[in-house]
């Protein structure tokens, strides 16, 4: 059993670190569940009062090998001895992870550029397109999410990212996502993804000035709810990025590093983009991102014309090596998939008997669970959201939402089946109380 609590949650030293937070830290972090975090093994989180929880966040789907794992914190205090840091000079850390990333990706993405943070890779992504094509426009998706920088702020397709900081980049523009659960284009029933497609023309002759550089999607829509579009959608869209000479770009800042049972989620299309940022499970905790591209797109880049100060930093690099290890070693993109459908089984089984869980959907250890006031009109529900996030937390399980409902399922990739059983547990009885 990984559960123990032994205080009443917040207990008294999460309340007063809390206290001190609320006076001298910024108040703009998004609200997590009700505890302060000591230290974490595997799935496993204590909190400052010592009780310990299961983990469905990995922070935010980044801990995919687990938190702290010995193989991983050795890599990082062995290289941190050596070299912490020497801007873009080459070392053999940089070049082969370049080497190796390289080697997991589809045969057309030859060449890698390693940055710090997922938003910084989108950036990236963008500037290689505009500076390949000679175009400025890029097209996004709704309710797409692609970071806070203030370019990736602009491919946004969710109020919330942009309110207050416009106006906008201009040249970037968005398109329906096709939501299998809630129609983008209303009560409108049938081939969302058909429609949606549809749409794409439509949306480029009345808002291009005739500059498209490229487009950028997400295998799945993580902070919109994680929707996954309908199979063949992003194939389909692939094609069309060809036949209009476009750049298509993946973001795979979320999805990559085994987090839907594919190592990339492009593998389950077979998707060849031109471009692909990866971040978060990539570092696992350390702050890396890499920019997967066709040499023939990034070679159009002069010497000094993308770099980073702490890009590809040894210590980075040593960690994303001691990664992937773990993941060959631990067979952990297997384990994605089959602990994930195991409990996406398992949560389906709730949902019928639940009648706040209106929707499960997810692939791997991603999913979301849709918490609605009432099933048939799918009206959100937050309020009774934040409530299981509070019940859950005090019977030890922590959960986060997005869009104020969807419930996040997201559990460090080394989870066990044993682990798995014990936090579903906390959730159906959770729910079944509500
Ligand atoms: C799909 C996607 N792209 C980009 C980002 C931005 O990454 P970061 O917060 O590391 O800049 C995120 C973060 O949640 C993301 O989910």
């Amino acid at each position: 059993m990984v559960v123990n609590i032994k205080t009443p949650i917040p207990g008294p030293n999460t309340q007063k670190y809390k206290a001190i937070s609320e006076k001298y830290e910024a108040h703009c972090l998004n609200q997590q569940a009700p505890i302060v975090w000591d230290h974490a093994q595997g799935v496993t989180v204590w909190d400052v009062d010592g009780n310990s929880f299961i983990d469905w966040t990995s922070g935010v789907l980044v801990t995919n090998v687990g938190h702290a794992h010995p193989k991983l914190a050795e890599a990082i205090s062995k290289q941190a001895k050596r070299l912490l840091n020497c801007y873009d000079s080459p070392t053999i850390e940089r070049i082969t992870c370049a080497e190796r990333m390289v080697g997991l990706a589809p045969e057309n993405l030859d060449n890698a550029f390693f940055a710090t943070v997922g938003s910084e890779a989108v950036d990236a992504a963008v500037r290689v397109a505009k500076h390949f094509t000679g175009k400025f426009e890029i097209m996004s998706f709704y309710g797409g999410f692609h970071g806070r920088t203030m370019g990736t702020m602009s491919l946004a397709g969710k109020m919330g990212t942009k309110k207050g900081f416009g106006p906008v980049m201009p040249g970037f523009f968005q398109v329906p996502f096709p939501d299998p659960y809630r129609n983008p284009f209303g009560s409108c029933d049938g081939d969302v993804a058909g429609q949606c497609l549809e749409f794409l023309d439509v949306a480029v002759k009345a808002q291009s000035t005739g500059s498209l550089a490229g487009l950028i999607i997400e295998p799945y829509q993580g902070a919109a709810g994680f929707i996954f579009p309908p199979d063949g959608f992003l194939k389909s869209l692939e094609k069309w990025c060809k036949d209009h000479e476009i750049i298509f770009i993946l973001d795979e800042v979320q999805s990559s590093f085994g987090r839907t049972g594919k190592f990339l989620a492009l593998e389950w299309e077979s998707l060849r983009p031109n471009l692909v940022s990866i971040g978060k499970g990539i570092g696992s905790g350390m702050p890396i991102s890499c920019l997967l591209a066709e040499s023939r797109i990034m070679g159009t880049l002069g010497e000094g014309e993308m770099s980073s100060t702490w890009g590809g930093n040894p210590i980075c690099t040593a960690a994303t090596h001691a990664i992937l290890d773990i993941f060959e070693e631990e067979k952990l993109v297997d384990n994605a998939l089959n602990i994930g459908n195991h409990m996406k089984k398992r949560l389906l089984k709730i949902k019928d008997t639940c009648r706040y869980l209106g929707d499960v959907r997810g692939r791997g250890l991603v999913m979301g669970l849709d918490i609605v006031k009432d099933k048939k009109t799918k009206e959100r529900d937050p309020e009774t959201t934040r409530k299981i996030i509070n019940e859950c937390c005090q019977n030890g399980l922590l959960i986060g939402a997005v869009s104020g409902n969807v419930i996040r399922v997201a559990p460090p990739l080394v989870i066990t089946k044993d682990e798995a059983d014990e936090s579903l547990d906390i959730m159906e009885k959770v729910l079944t109380n509500l």
